[in-house]
């Protein structure tokens, strides 16, 4: 089986081989999830799960599947919320979720999270409804903030949000995987790749409680753009890299304002 999947051009086919067969319910399934896998679909897709942050993600053909390089997103969620200093439950947003991995990875790690998940492909709602519900979210389907329920704005703690950032003309250039099994709506940007962030950033303002931050992955060079976009919604970013998982996340936070000091009475 190695064999077959190692010419069908598997990297790892030893450990694909291994997980295809522990998928497989007996051998006529199993010789179906080799050449689906060989015939290139997503392991992922295969298997029906992805590994993210340590957790297993159930995955659905056609959906997006969760990146090793998000993780370092969630980390930096992970952060932000910590270093929050207030009382009662923090709330978390993952936007434009897809599976629902990072929101279920947040989840994870901050306790008693209150969690919301959100997508516009009804695909990708119906596969984050496998995952997020059991880490005791609720998911919502709509176009970005219109999907979420009224009594969140202005109260998100963490909002997560790993829009699609690939340029439009770049993403005939991405691997086959990627081009042809997952959703071209999780994918493609718009001509500089930041259409939906901008959209994102536009809105993020009033839906953020004071002090809260929007977090999303770009590319290197899309960073500087990104920055200048988050900035004129009023928002104050920080790039974050980590060189290891070839990631790029820009931390964008509501600056609470400074309380109003009353006027001083006139005096005459
Ligand atoms: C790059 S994928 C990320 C999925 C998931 N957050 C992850 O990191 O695995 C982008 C997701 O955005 C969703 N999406 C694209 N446009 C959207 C919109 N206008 N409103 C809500 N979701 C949208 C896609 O359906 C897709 O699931």
């Amino acid at each position: 089986m190695a064999a077959v999947l190692r010419a069908a051009g598997c990297v790892f086919a030893e450990d694909e081989a291994r997980l295809l067969m522990a998928a497989a319910d007996g051998p006529a399934d199993l010789a179906a999830k080799v050449e689906r896998r060989a015939g290139g679909l997503p392991l992922e897709h295969v298997v029906g799960w992805a590994e993210f942050m340590s957790l297993r993600i159930a995955v659905d053909e056609r959906v997006f599947v969760p990146r090793r390089r998000t993780e370092f997103l969630v980390e930096c969620g992970i952060a932000l919320a910590r270093a929050r200093e207030r009382a009662g439950a923090l709330v978390v947003v993952d936007l434009c979720c897809g599976s629902g991995a990072i929101g279920v990875a947040l989840a994870a790690h901050l306790d008693g999270a209150e969690l919301h998940a959100a997508d516009l492909d009804p695909a990708a709602v119906a596969c984050a409804r496998r995952n997020v519900p059991p880490a005791g979210g609720t998911v919502h389907e709509g176009d970005l903030f219109g999907a979420l329920p009224e009594q969140l704005r202005g109260r998100i703690d963490v909002l997560a949000a790993n829009v699609p950032y690939v340029p439009t003309a770049d993403v005939a250039l991405l691997p086959a995987e990627a081009r042809d099994h997952e959703a071209r709506i999780a994918l493609d940007g718009g001509a500089d790749g930041l259409d939906v962030l901008r959209r994102v950033a536009a809105g993020a303002g009033e839906w953020l409680a004071p002090g809260g931050g929007l977090l999303f992955e770009v590319s290197e060079r899309q960073a500087a753009t990104a920055v200048a976009v988050v900035r004129a919604a009023g928002l104050e970013p920080r790039v974050e890299e980590d060189d290891e998982r070839g990631a790029t996340v820009v931390t964008a936070l509501r600056v609470p304002q400074a309380p109003r000091t009353p006027k001083a009475p006139r005096t005459s």
